[in-house]
């Protein structure tokens, strides 16, 4: 165990049978702008990968989509065979350029991303596997037939979904049971506070993307500095140990393409809040979300 270590978050079993340290690790950062082509610093990003199980994070987050395939394809070289991690991957998104995603919901389509993954994974089965979004162009419950079909044919161990409301959790979970949800949540992003609630009433996993508000509540002069200088650490780790106290069923998965972003971002896990700054961090927090409303 190096001196900073993520196990220091704790753990959360993912489908009460899937055991994950709570802080984990976003892969959508390991590659070119826009999340297209591969990374300016190939060597960098995987010395990031090969830190990451290093530092004591055991989950994974990636998806077909980013990059396309850079993202798992350095994953399957830095890591593969992946002892003790859980790497969990997405489908359902295409790719027309940077920045450019489109939804596309169709079963057979949904069925190749898995079966992609898998292949360029190199696994037999994925432990998480999460639809990345709810084609509105295809009935629902083609797309939770077919996740539900592979699901039993032993291809995905627990289903998670991304960017949901309540309404589509329980819609999917009359054909499988909903382990995660992947939303958009940080501490000045709490559009999502009801379907945290819910996943905490149903022990379901929340995988909060984007914690750092995409690198924003952790760069230099971030709304975070003076509590972070007070506290004596970076911004960034105020946030991530913000989240980690928000709820016990919080996975945040902040995303890097740097070991000694990583190294900060890991140092957040041992960082504990008092009750008067975790509650003036979710009153600042919530009155930056609503001046933006
Ligand atoms: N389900 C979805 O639809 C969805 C959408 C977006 C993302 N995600 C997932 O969520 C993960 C996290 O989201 P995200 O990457 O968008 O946002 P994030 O984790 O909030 O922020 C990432 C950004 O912050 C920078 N950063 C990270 N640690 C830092 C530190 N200690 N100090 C300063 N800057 C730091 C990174 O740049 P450097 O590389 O320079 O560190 C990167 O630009 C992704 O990797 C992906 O797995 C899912």
């Amino acid at each position: 165990m190096t001196e900073i270590n993520a196990a220091a978050s704790g753990r959360f079993k993912i489908g009460g049978d899937l055991e994950v340290v709570r802080l984990g690790f976003g892969a959508m950062r390991i590659t070119g702008k826009g999340i297209w082509g591969p990374p300016a610093d190939v060597e960098e990003v995987k010395r990031t990968l090969r830190a990451v199980p290093e530092l004591g994070m055991t989950l994974i987050d990636t998806a077909d989509s980013y990059g396309p395939y850079v993202s798992e394809d350095l994953i399957t070289e830095a890591l593969h065979p992946y002892p003790g991690l859980t790497i969990a991957t997405k489908g359902g998104l295409t790719r027309h350029g940077p920045d450019q995603w489109a939804p596309l919901g169709r079963p057979e389509y949904l069925r190749q991303c898995l079966l992609m993954s898998l292949r360029r994974l190199r696994l037999e089965r994925i432990d998480l596997w999460q639809l990345h979004r709810i084609d509105s162009k295809v009935p629902a419950e083609e797309q939770f037939g077919v996740i539900a079909a592979m699901k039993s044919e032993g291809l995905i161990r627990h289903v998670g979904l991304s960017q949901v409301s309540v309404a589509e959790i329980e819609a999917a979970a009359k054909h499988f049971p909903v382990t995660t949800v992947q939303n958009r949540y940080n501490l000045v992003d709490r559009s999502s506070e009801d379907v945290l609630a819910y996943c905490e009433t149903k022990g379901i996993g929340f995988i909060p993307w984007a914690p750092l508000n995409a690198g924003g509540l952790a760069k230099e002069g971030s709304s975070l500095s003076k509590i972070a200088a007070k506290l004596g650490v970076n911004a960034g780790e105020v946030a991530l140990a913000w989240m980690l106290q928000r709820s016990p069923v919080m996975l945040p998965i902040p995303g890097t393409s740097t070991t000694a972003h990583l190294r900060e971002n890991v140092q957040a896990a041992s960082l504990k809040l008092s009750a008067e700054d975790f509650a003036a961090l979710d009153r600042q927090g919530r009155d930056e979300w609503k001046t933006k409303q």
